[in-house]
């Protein structure tokens, strides 16, 4: 049953914090060369039998968003394996055509999801829902021409942000950060309730990242040692995190990333102006190497960095991952940034319906931070309990 409680312990026991933080306590397998499949991990997989193990768990928590249920929806819970519910053979099914789908359709690019269909609802649905949304006409000038709204240029749009920041020169004068900082993480069912914790973030140039979040019942690491995003659950087990969200820990370690962002993209276009808590903003999406598109939102008055939004592939679609930028302090040292960070779902790939929030108390810019702080730590598996004691003897 290891890997089954395996799967849900994830779901539940997200300790840990994104960006500004990261991430959970034993979220994935240790590393192995070769990956197992999950037929070959679990019991009954009769569909995504291809499928590397480690990315069943991403995608039975999209499904929970996509359908908008839980996991008793279609299991039993702790009796995954078993097929007793209807609505599992259904979504059987349903994954077989959305694979025909694409494939027929759309040349295998994963164009339709569950997602396309249900919008959060076990049953989509079939009829016009009446009155017809209202259409939005866009304005159009003198020849019936629609007016192309003007943005400024993504490139205008970042150098203003980083204005904003406190200019490149004063950014690059600190090398290292140390963070205290109060926390609500993901804990319960499907990580909605959230739990209070402390956390120290130790930062370092280029891209060195170390997380300490205490509960007050335990403490956990992670952090990001310039090569690998890992976490350190509350048994002492040290893991690298997800596969498949390593780049957006990559990428959150790096120091200098408000000054990179021109470097990340292959593209960068400005779309719209959004909405983003009652802000107005202006979304750039810009195009990974891989090619993940993400979406960054900059305050259209401030400049600053509003909310980010990139998404991680699954089997069954493309995981969301949003990160909201708030309260822009200066540090002391003239340059600024979020007092608060908001990550949903709480870890990249996590439960859809979690969040963890991060609120900075104190910032020491140039702290001094020796390498080895960044080092990831052996896994100090904490012996079992202790077998009861035998009864006194009279
Ligand atoms: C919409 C239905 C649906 C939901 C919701 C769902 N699952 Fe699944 N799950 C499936 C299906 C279908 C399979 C089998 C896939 C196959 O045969 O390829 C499966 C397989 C599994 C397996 C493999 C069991 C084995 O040993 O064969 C585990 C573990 C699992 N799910 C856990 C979960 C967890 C945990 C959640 C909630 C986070 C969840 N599932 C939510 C439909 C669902
Ligand atoms: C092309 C549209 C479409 C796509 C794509 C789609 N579904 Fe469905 N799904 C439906 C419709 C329509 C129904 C309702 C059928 C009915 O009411 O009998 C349904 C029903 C279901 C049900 C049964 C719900 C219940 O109330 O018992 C499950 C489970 C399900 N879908 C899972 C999935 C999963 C998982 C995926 C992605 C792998 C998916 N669906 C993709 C259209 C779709």
């Amino acid at each position: 049953m290891g890997n089954a409680r395996h799967v849900v312990r994830t779901s539940v026991a997200v300790l840990g914090f994104i960006f500004a933080l990261s991430l959970v306590a034993g979220a994935q397998q240790p590393p192995s060369p070769k990956v197992k499949t999950a037929k070959q991990q679990f019991k009954n997989i009769r569909v995504l039998k291809n499928l590397p193990a480690n990315q069943l768990n991403p995608a039975m928590h999209m499904l929970e968003g996509d359908l908008g249920v839980t996991c008793g929806f279609c299991h039993i819970v702790d009796k995954w394996e078993k097929d007793d519910l209807k609505p599992k053979a259904t979504a059987r099914k349903m994954m077989i055509m959305m694979m025909a789908l694409n494939k027929n359709n759309f040349e295998g690019k994963q164009m339709v999801t569950c997602y396309t269909c249900h919008r959060g609802s076990p049953d989509p649905v079939a009829t016009l829902v009446l009155p017809a949304t209202t259409v939005k006409f866009p304005p159009y000038d003198g020849d019936w021409h629609p007016m192309k709204p003007t943005y400024p240029s993504a490139d205008e749009i970042i150098d203003k942000y980083i204005q904003a920041l406190g200019g490149e020169a004063a950014i690059r004068k600190i090398t290292s950060r140390l963070i205290t900082a109060t926390l609500t993480i993901p804990t319960g069912p499907g990580g909605t309730t959230e739990a209070p914790a402390r956390g120290e973030i130790y930062l370092k140039a280029p891209n060195l990242r170390l997380n300490v979040t205490n509960t007050g019942k335990a403490t956990i690491e992670d952090g990001f040692d310039g090569t690998v995003a890992w976490a350190q659950n509350v048994r002492g087990v040290v893991a690298p995190a997800a596969q498949l969200a390593q780049p957006v820990y990559k990428r959150s370690a790096d120091f200098y990333e408000a000054l990179n962002i021109k470097k990340e993209y292959t593209k960068l276009e400005v779309t719209a102006v959004e909405k983003v808590n009652d802000h107005d903003a202006y979304a750039v999406t810009g195009t990974l190497p891989d090619d993940t598109p993400e979406t960054l939102y900059f305050d259209t008055q401030t400049g600053l960095l509003l909310r980010k939004i990139t998404s991680l592939p699954t089997v069954v679609g493309r995981s969301p991952f949003e990160v909201e930028y708030d309260d822009y302090r200066d540090t002391g040292s003239g340059v600024k940034i979020p007092f608060v960070v908001r990550s949903i779902p709480g870890i990249p790939l996590g439960a859809t319906a979690s969040r963890a929030t991060i609120r900075i108390e104190k910032v020491q810019d140039n702290a001094p931070l020796d390498d080895s702080k960044f080092v990831k730590p052996e896994s100090k598996p904490q012996p079992p309990p202790a077998p009861p004691a035998p009864a006194p003897a009279k």
